[in-house]
């Protein structure tokens, strides 16, 4: 076995610094996730993509999580602007993308399409609930989608973790010269308590090495920031894992809290950056009560090993039991409810906020430290 295949083939690469863009009119102004995209779309993590969606390619993943082409995708990667921007804009033209006025592409710009915002929010969300983070965001931005292929001429500005940031082929170089020939890859959006702990050690005694991928970009204001999460991985890594099995890197993505067809998104990334494995449990990418606790699980079923082309691994909700005397899941442990240490993410946060200590059986002491230190500077 090698590392996983690019999916559709080969791995995008979209950044050409010296594209000249003093000759383009006009300028279309991202958002901060449609700026994570850009840059996405260029280094690969998204192939066989090589723009934001044109109107079949978006409609197909809508209803049927899949590209024109038939290739597995389940969420749309849109360029949303205001009715007033897009009818300055002509189809044909290429045109600059900026944040905060500085360019970052240029977008070949193909299509101008209206998207049925409630059809994108009740097929890939499952609901047309504003309260719902993703939803809210989709409902917010641009109604107008332009589609294309992009260029990258800059690659945005990163923070003080600027050496986690690596492109796929960066990724798979590493794990190459690491020797490895299987790599399970690990979402996150939270700090590793002991329950991921598990799931990924689990993983690992039937792998070579585990990428831990966690992601990056834009959060919900409750989240814990990147940056205090960031610290948190090296701790524990440092502490707590064979250094020559792990590879930490992070994933600049936002997140869409889709649930299921996030998971398929999640996994197909990481089979980009050059997993064949991928961890799925509890509530992946999930929000409050809007998924079933293995949904995103059960999505996997809708597609054949092959045209997934990584393996899904598949954990139940795990946890410390004191009778068991470790950490065990719903598919091992016994006991009760009362024998099990099992709290809610609000609750972890509000204690790290006040400063109080979770539990060793939830959480490393090392991790909590960096936690509780960060959310003070941060609250
Ligand atoms: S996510 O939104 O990025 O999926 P989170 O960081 O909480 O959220 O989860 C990372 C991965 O660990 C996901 O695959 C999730 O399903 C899994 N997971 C989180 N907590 C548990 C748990 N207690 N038991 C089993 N799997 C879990």
């Amino acid at each position: 076995m090698t590392l996983s295949t690019p999916h559709g083939g080969i791995l995008v690469n979209r950044f050409h610094e010296d594209v000249d863009v003093r000759e383009i009119e006009h300028t279309v102004e991202l958002d901060k996730m449609a700026l994570s995209d850009l840059e996405l779309l260029a280094n690969g993590a998204y192939s066989p993509l090589t723009g934001f969606m044109g109107k079949q390619d978006y409609e197909s993943v809508v209803t049927n999580m899949r590209l024109a082409d038939g290739n597995v995708w389940s969420i749309p990667i849109t360029l949303p602007v205001s009715p007033i921007v897009s009818s300055t804009l002509i189809i044909g033209e290429k045109v600059k993308l900026t944040y905060d006025d500085v360019v970052y592409g240029v977008l070949e710009l193909q299509e101008i399409f209206e998207p049925n915002k409630d059809v994108e929010a009740a097929k890939v969300y499952q609901t047309t609930d504003v309260a719902h983070p993703g939803v809210k965001k989709l409902y917010e931005r641009g109604s107008v989608y332009l589609a294309g292929p992009i260029t990258l001429i800059k690659v945005p500005q990163k923070s003080q973790f600027e050496s986690f940031y690596l492109t796929p082929n960066q990724t798979r170089r590493e794990f190459e010269a690491r020797g490895w020939k299987t790599v399970v890859g690990f979402q996150t959006r939270n700090p590793v308590h002991r329950a991921h702990e598990y799931i990924q050690k689990s993983a690992l005694e039937i792998v070579d090495g585990l990428f831990l991928n966690p992601l990056v970009g834009e959060t919900k204001s409750d989240d814990i920031p990147a940056d205090v999460r960031m610290e948190s991985y090296q701790v524990l890594l440092k502490n707590y894992y064979p250094e020559d099995r792990v590879f930490l890197a992070v994933f600049p993505a936002a997140m869409r809290y889709a649930g299921p067809r996030e998971a398929i998104f999640h996994a197909m990334v990481r089979k980009n950056y050059g997993c064949t494995h991928f961890i799925v449990g509890r509530d992946h990418a999930g929000v409050g009560d809007y998924y079933g606790t293995y949904d995103a699980q059960l999505i996997f079923q809708n597609f054949t090993s092959k045209e997934l082309g990584i393996t899904p691994l598949f954990f139940e909700h795990s946890f410390f039991c004191k009778k068991c005397g470790g950490m065990t899941s719903t598919k091992t442990c016994p006991h009760s409810k009362e024998d099990r240490i099992i709290l809610s993410g609000t609750k972890v946060r509000e204690m790290l906020r006040s400063g109080e200590t979770p539990p060793p059986e939830f959480s490393r002491y090392e991790v909590v430290q960096v936690l509780i230190r960060g959310m003070k500077v941060t609250v």
